[in-house]
């Protein structure tokens, strides 16, 4: 597909994630610090109307998937109208398939509405089950609420429900098989993600990170486990927990990138394409937008930052350099 985001390594984009805001009703220490960091300005949040202008013209590029993030979605007024309209947009393939990934927070007011409005799918983040850890990880003390928000999403019938944890070193590392015995429980997936340097704090190391053999290792005493095949452009390695439904993933983004098989581009709440989660530029499609720039316009620079995309995010590599932004505000 010569019109499409193809960049130089071969790689064909498929996947449009979309950040709707970067606040949040939680500050979990690994993502943003106490006092939260400098908003972007509220002039500068895309429109729904932008936001599905830019779905549109990358739908047409060839993106078939749209997914939903944050800071936290949900606290996007509009969010139901917001996948409404995404689900409407026809991609290659048929309509876009739209997703979310969430804290669960607020999920109970909306999930029908989402279900209802064309959400496919959610991904809940949930590192700890217990009341006091969350508090102090995410410095609120609303596990009830998240636990309430999954409750919600499975009456709501989303399928299948996926749990994201990140694995800190002595922070939940031991509450592992904990967390896959809470996603039996809803036939879920549960997977465990390697921390990356995201933080807005720049205090990330390799050695502290709890790596996903080490994961691995841990799980395998309690369980058997089946692997599940090849993971193409998908981020985690899965496995089937005993006798299933309920399956684990490795999100091992360090140790074992998935970058060779990478079909994700981004666009921040304030309008920046980004070719990659860690990319040091930004393509300002919410200038364009605003300036009167037609559909091909936007399209052409779509194209033009995908052909500048670097094989891989480098974190190993001498110089590397952490994005500018945490990852609240480039989308999770
Ligand atoms: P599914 O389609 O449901 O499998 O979604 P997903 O796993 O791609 O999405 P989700 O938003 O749940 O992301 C899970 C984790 O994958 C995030 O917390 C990140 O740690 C990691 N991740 C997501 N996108 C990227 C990316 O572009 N690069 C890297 N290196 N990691 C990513
Ligand atoms: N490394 C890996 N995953 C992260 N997340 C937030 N910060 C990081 C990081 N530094 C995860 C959240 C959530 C998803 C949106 O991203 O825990 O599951
Ligand atoms: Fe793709 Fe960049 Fe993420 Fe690697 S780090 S998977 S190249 S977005």
């Amino acid at each position: 597909d010569a019109g499409g985001l193809v960049d130089r390594f071969g790689r064909v984009h498929r996947d449009l994630r979309i950040s709707l805001t970067d606040r949040c009703n939680l500050r979990c220490t690994y993502c943003m610090p106490a006092e939260g960091v400098p908003w972007i300005a509220k002039q500068s949040i895309l429109t729904t109307d932008e936001l599905e202008r830019i779905a549109r013209v990358a739908a047409g590029l060839g993106i078939v998937e749209v997914r939903l993030t944050g800071g936290e979605p949900l606290l996007r007024p509009d969010v139901v109208d917001v996948v409404a309209r995404m689900a409407a947009i026809e991609g290659p393939t048929g309509p876009l398939e739209v997703s979310m990934t969430t804290n669960a927070i607020r999920l109970d007011r909306v999930a029908a509405e989402l279900a209802e409005a064309g959400l496919a799918r959610v991904n809940i983040s949930i590192d700890t089950l217990r009341a006091e850890r969350f508090a102090e990880l995410t410095r609120r003390d609303r596990l009830e609420d998240v636990l309430t928000g999954i409750e919600a999403a499975r009456a709501a019938g989303f399928a299948p429900i996926k749990f994201n944890a990140v694995a800190m070193r002595g922070v939940n590392d031991d509450e592992l098989v904990d967390l896959v015995r809470f996603a039996q429980g809803y036939d879920a997936e549960m997977r465990f993600i390697e921390q990356m340097p995201l933080d807005a704090g720049h205090v990330w190391s390799r050695v502290e990170m709890v790596t996903g053999e080490e994961i691995l290792e841990a799980l395998s005493e309690a369980f058997r486990l089946t692997p599940l095949g090849e993971r193409g452009s998908a981020p985690a390695e899965r496995w089937l927990v005993d006798d299933g439904p309920t399956s684990v993933g490795v999100i091992a983004s360090v140790t074992a990138p998935f970058c060779g098989a990478c079909d994700r581009v981004r666009i921040t709440a304030d309008g920046q394409f980004r070719n990659c989660l860690f990319a040091r530029e930004e393509s300002d499609l919410l200038a364009l937008l605003r300036g009167g720039a037609d559909d091909e316009r936007l399209a052409e620079v779509m194209r033009v930052s995908i052909a500048g995309k670097r094989a891989g995010h480098g974190i190993d590599e001498p110089g590397f350099l952490q994005p500018g932004r945490p990852m609240s505000a480039i989308g999770g």
